[in-house]
């Protein structure tokens, strides 16, 4: 019996990592599941745990209010080596570039534990952004013993860093499995916030914003102005922003569009179900979020990236994102455009996805699955 732990600290993992939970359940002769949340995000956590049936083994509930990334750091390091060393499992895995990422897999490493890195070899290249995420992932990648990577680019940057080939495994990325599971099912957008949204009349415009880099470098206000000369100039737009938990973002963003104007909606983080229905029904979608610029070109849906990189570039290839950086001026000229020329719009929208087929945890399990029976 193989004994596979799943490390999770905020909601995008959670959403990342259900695909592959459920995938480990289904064989319980052969793997033993377990689910640690660090919980670097609570509510926003348990939201999507909620709806993907995810009861955690070990819940180290570190969040506390306005946490430094040292707090969070030192709390997952700490927690895991005393799950360790009670239950330890044969792998860990971690997903993606967050400081649980960081801490957990250093754990593991401490206890000379194997480690799959699902989502590895992502790179901008540029270690102040994403900060402090880029830092996170290289120094990951610099020890895993699996290297799952969305697509041939991660491993091409793998290989040039000197990780072993035999090692790396090109699996798409498990966000197009959660996506596809969720569009998929029937359901209609419960959450009251969203009623007041003219879904019928106007164009909506989806929005979210919280990278740390963003915030300190002044590009959020930016952002945000941008936001409000679109909406001046486009009479028929309604922007929907669902406000991340982080009391800085929070605080700036309500200080700049919370205007009362009644085409500005400014709603709590929402269900997982919620905020892909409203992708659906959404006409551009405006973010600095890694999954959302990887859902987004699934359900043929422009993205302007609102950040100065990314480690996404497949989407800008395949010309479904656009990277606009945090300036207002840019990003107001490739939104009016988006909204004023309809073969522009109509060339970004075709719905092409380089990022995965919705087989990406199978193919994860079934590696895990077999280069343990080798060992046994
Ligand atoms: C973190 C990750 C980032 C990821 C993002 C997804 C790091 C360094 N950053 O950024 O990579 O893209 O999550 O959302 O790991 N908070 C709540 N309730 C919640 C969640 C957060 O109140 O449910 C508050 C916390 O008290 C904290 C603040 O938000 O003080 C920021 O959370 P934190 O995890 O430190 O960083 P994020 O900006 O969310």
């Amino acid at each position: 019996m193989t004994h596979v732990m799943s490390i999770l600290g905020t909601r995008p993992e959670a959403i990342k990592m259900a695909p592959v939970i459920k995938e480990l359940e289904k064989y319980p002769a052969k793997i033993r599941s377990t689910v640690v949340v660090t919980a670097q995000h609570r509510e926003m956590l348990d939201q999507v745990l909620g709806i993907f049936d995810i009861k955690p083994d070990y819940d180290l509930n570190i969040m506390s209010s306005n946490q430094t990334l040292a707090d969070v750091t030192i709390k997952v390091l700490k927690g895991m080596e005393e799950i360790f060393s009670k239950d330890r499992p044969d792998v860990v895995l971690v997903q993606g570039d967050t400081t649980t990422v960081l801490a957990g897999a250093l754990a593991a490493f401490y206890h000379k534990i194997k480690i799959g890195h699902v989502e590895a070899g992502l790179r901008t290249n540029n270690l102040q952004n994403p900060w402090p995420e880029e830092m996170n992932r290289r120094v990951v990648d610099s020890f895993a013993d699996f290297y799952f990577c969305p697509t041939i680019l991660g491993k091409q940057n793998l290989i040039k860093e000197g990780i072993p080939e035999k090692k790396i495994f090109v699996t798409g990325n498990t966000v197009i499995d959660a996506l596809l599971w969720v569009a998929n099912q029937s359901y209609e957008i419960t959450n009251d916030s969203l009623k007041t949204v003219d879904f019928s009349n106007k164009k909506i415009i989806l929005l979210t914003t919280h990278r740390r880099e963003n915030y300190l470098s002044g590009g959020m206000k930016e952002i945000y102005e941008a936001i409000k000369e679109i909406l001046k100039k486009h009479q028929d737009v309604e922007v929907v922003f669902p406000v991340h938990l982080n009391p800085n973002v929070r605080k700036l963003a309500h200080e700049k569009l919370d205007n009362n104007n009644p085409r500005v909606h400014l709603v709590d983080p929402l269900d997982y179900r919620d905020l892909v229905k409203l992708m659906k029904s959404s006409c551009i979608v405006l973010t600095d979020s890694g999954g959302i610029q990887e859902e987004a070109p699934s359900l043929g849906k422009p993205v302007v990236i609102l950040r100065e990189t990314t480690e996404r570039p497949e989407g800008i290839e395949a010309g479904t994102a656009i990277l606009a950086g945090t300036r207002q001026v840019n990003i107001f000229e490739i939104v009016d455009k988006l909204l004023s020329d309809k073969v522009f719009y109509g060339k970004m929208s075709n719905a092409v996805n380089p990022y995965g087929d919705g087989k990406s945890a199978w193919r994860i399990v079934d590696i895990i699955k077999r280069s343990f029976e080798e060992l046994t």
